[in-house]
């Protein structure tokens, strides 16, 4: 085998699957691989696919089609495919009668095998299919190759039981497992050790963490808001963040936690999917618009200054335009500083996918783009009433846009681009607030 082996990654969808392919990461540098950022050039390459974001089938499928030509000139490259979509029957299927150059595919449950699965794909030329329809136990001290140096995610759970109506990620993530406090705090503390300064706490539902005691699953859990209490003491750890919040499960005391530590922002993701009662109702969502606005004052009362951001999900079955406006009105109350918008799509498997009164698609285009003028209205408007605020930013690297500036987030998670020196890249600094923009901060180093 050459000396340099060489790996692509290309990772779809949400946080969790970028952690996973973090781990992907570490397991092929443990193997001797190095990342490549040119698919054409490597020896092996992954997808670690999404099923929720939209039109993620047909960008995966896409991509695999130009896959074939490299492999047919160089049948040695390795094609292996994971994630969300592995965990659904008939994405296998279409992949065995499709696309016969994948070698390898595996899903969300088995990650911790994949350096078996490419060792014996290697060795014995033969493809493998190995998805596993449940999750096993939690597996721990796996290796990993963080994307940031100063910032980490770090999963406290995995898994969804709520089952909204809409969702595919109970089927394509399993049941809700936590890990236990010990090896968060464990993993946390080596982090602190390496350098990272701010933590990303990862989970569909973290609010309802709940972490039994080392060797012993019944012994007193911790839940989320006792696990924030752990980590503020963790020493080198400056900032806490976490996603995803139900707004179901937010407890009482997880609003104190924002009062008592001081190291978790000011800022919570908390998705509302719809303003109308007869929609959340449909969509299985447990709470109604009253009770989201009530936690949302609750909220704004106990952590002065706390962001918000959300989700939201237009064109849901059966969803009227007065519902649709009831959505528009909430949204108008609350004022996020940013929200997600989506256009319901069916996945198959979902209880929705089954609902016979489906929204025809310029319907819900058309309230789409009613829905994003009221966000971005409310976003550029909180963004504008951030001039003039001293903000204490973890220098993140240069600029997405612009590599001659440096960016980093506020504590209420807004995008500052501000100019600076490299060297300050992982350090915290004061930055002046110059200007707001819909989707950013300008500042000034002070
Ligand atoms: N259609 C549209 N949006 C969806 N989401 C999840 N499933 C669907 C779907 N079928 C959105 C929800 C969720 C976010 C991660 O993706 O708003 O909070
Ligand atoms: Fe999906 Fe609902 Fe679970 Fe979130 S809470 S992952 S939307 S089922």
């Amino acid at each position: 085998m050459k000396e340099d082996k060489k790996f692509h990654i290309q990772t779809m969808g949400c946080q969790m699957n970028e952690r996973d392919s973090e781990t992907l990461c570490g397991m092929l540098a443990e193997l001797g691989y190095t990342r490549t950022e040119n698919r054409q050039d490597s020896d092996v390459a992954i997808i670690n696919t999404c099923s929720v974001r939209d039109n993620a089938d047909k960008r995966f499928f896409g991509t695999l089609g130009q896959l074939k030509k490299i492999k047919e000139q160089r049948p040695d490259f390795i094609v292996c495919v994971c994630g969300c979509m592995m965990q659904q029957q008939y994405i296998i299927d279409t992949i065995k009668q499709k696309y016969p150059w994948v070698d390898i595919i595996f899903g969300t449950h088995n990650i911790h095998e994949f350096p078996k699965l490419l060792k014996s794909v290697i060795s014995e030329k033969e493809k493998i299919v190995d998805v596993w329809k449940d999750a096993g136990e939690i597996v721990e001290g796996m290796p990993s190759k963080r994307l940031y140096k100063f910032k980490a995610f770090v999963n406290i759970m995995y898994g969804c039981n709520n089952f909204c109506t809409y969702c595919i990620v109970p089927y394509t993530r399993g049941r809700e497992r936590s890990r236990c406090p010990e090896e968060i705090l464990k993993e946390v503390r080596a982090l602190a050790a390496d350098g990272v300064k701010e933590i990303t706490l990862l989970g569909q539902n973290v609010n309802s963490y709940s972490g039994s005691p080392e060797n012993d699953p019944d012994g007193k859990k911790t839940d989320f808001a006792d696990l924030i209490y752990m980590l503020q003491e963790i020493e080198g750890i400056e900032k806490i963040r976490f996603m995803t919040s139900h707004p179901k499960d937010l407890s009482d005391k997880l609003i104190q936690a924002y009062t008592d530590c001081g190291k978790l922002c000011a800022n919570i993701h908390l998705p509302v999917q719809s303003g109308s009662d007869a929609v959340l109702k449909r969509m299985n969502r447990h709470y109604n618009r009253e009770q989201y606005l009530a936690l949302v004052n609750k909220l704004r009362d106990a952590v002065p200054g706390i962001t918000m951001s959300t989700d939201i999900i237009v064109g849901f079955p059966g969803e009227t335009e007065q519902d649709f406006e009831d959505t528009l009105s909430l949204v108008e109350e609350v004022g996020y500083d940013s929200a997600f918008t989506f256009l319901y799509s069916i996945r198959r498997g979902t209880p929705a996918a089954g609902y016979d009164d489906q929204i025809p698609e310029e319907v819900k285009h058309e309230r789409f783009d009613r829905l994003v003028e009221a966000v971005n209205r409310h976003s550029a408007e909180k963004n504008a009433a951030m001039k003039g605020r001293v903000e204490r930013i973890l220098v993140e690297g240069p600029s997405r846009h612009d590599k001659t500036t440096l960016t980093g987030r506020t504590e209420g998670f807004k995008v500052v681009d501000f100019e600076g020196d490299e060297s300050m890249i992982g350090t915290f600094r004061d930055v002046l607030i110059i200007e707001g923009k819909t989707f950013s901060l300008r500042g000034k180093l002070v």
